[in-house]
């Protein structure tokens, strides 16, 4: 009989040989998917025995692992601020780092206000979703370029029981005609220089959608779009807020002064990176 912990301890070995990250966590996340056990039960019956065909759903997950694909997708899901989103193949995998986006527009609005939210590629939702949770008379739509982003995007909608208070759009921001103005505009824009795509983790370059990633040639591409159309969907004095790569502060400040809108502060991640520009539109 293999056990729990036998099994555990091999993969992570097999993990560590093979360069994953956190070979701990990924094996002890795998082995519950597997299993259908918690964590407390592989820590309090690590002696328990492990079935064939459950060996055979970790020994699949172990081998897309080892080809570098993230768990989470391998999972079909990941958890970002407080719920757990569906994530396929056509959505970026929602980051941690994104949540300082959360936080920032959280600081920024009146929780009771019924504000208009826009959410310019929307991926898996994830940052539109997780403000209305916490904007309970908020209502929001979700753009992306991606017809796959925008489906999985309602099903997480659906999920979260968000449907009447969401809307989704298959659409491109430079094509955006928008029929009201908007309290709050959010986005997470790819930002990737082109050239720095082929040095990007594979679970990064070969599992996130190009899409999600390419930034054009210096990655600034999309917040000059962006910015070009802000003028056009902001109702007074309203708020922007947006993700940036760890450099590109200054750039985009640049980027969205020149368009006429007042940036107000950065909000930096858990590693210390510039990761939000928040900005308003002060004029009539
Ligand atoms: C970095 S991902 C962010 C996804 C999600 N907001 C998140 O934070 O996890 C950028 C998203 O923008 C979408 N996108 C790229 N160019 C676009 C465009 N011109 N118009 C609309 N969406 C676009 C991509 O398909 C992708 O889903």
């Amino acid at each position: 009989m293999v056990t729990v912990r036998d099994t555990l301890l091999s993969v992570q070995e097999r993990f560590r040989a093979g360069g994953i990250d956190t070979p701990e966590l990924d094996a002890r996340l795998l082995l519950q998917a597997a299993t259908g056990l918690r964590h407390e039960d592989i820590i309090m019956e690590a002696a328990r025995g492990v079935t064939g065909e459950a060996l055979a759903r970790l020994e699949e997950m172990a081998a897309r692992r080892l080809r570098r694909e993230p768990v989470s997708r391998i999972l079909g899901a990941r958890a970002f601020w407080n719920a757990d989103f569906k994530v396929t193949p056509e959505t970026l995998d929602p980051r941690p780092d994104s949540e300082t986006l959360i936080e920032g527009v959280l600081a920024e609005v009146a929780k009771e206000k019924p504000l208009a939210i826009l959410d310019l590629g929307t991926g898996t939702g994830c940052l539109l979703l997780s403000l209305l949770q916490e904007l309970p008379q908020a209502t929001g739509l979700g753009i992306d370029i991606s017809a796959g982003a925008v489906e999985t995007a309602r099903l997480n909608a659906s999920a979260l029981n968000l449907s009447g208070r969401s809307d989704f759009m298959e659409k491109d921001w430079k094509k955006l005609t928008p029929l009201s103005l908007y309290d709050v505009v959010i986005g997470n824009p790819p930002y990737i220089a082109l050239p720095e795509i082929a040095e990007l983790a594979p679970e990064v370059r070969k599992y996130d959608p190009i899409a999600a990633l390419s930034g054009g040639p210096d990655g600034l591409d999309c917040y000059r779009e962006i910015a070009s159309l802000l003028p056009r969907i902001l109702a007074k004095n309203g708020l922007v807020a947006l993700e940036i790569g760890a450099a590109q502060a200054a750039d985009v400040k640049g980027i969205l002064g020149k368009a006429g809108l007042s940036v107000l502060h950065t909000l930096a991640d858990l590693a210390g990176h510039d990761r939000c520009i928040i900005a308003r539109w002060t004029r009539v």
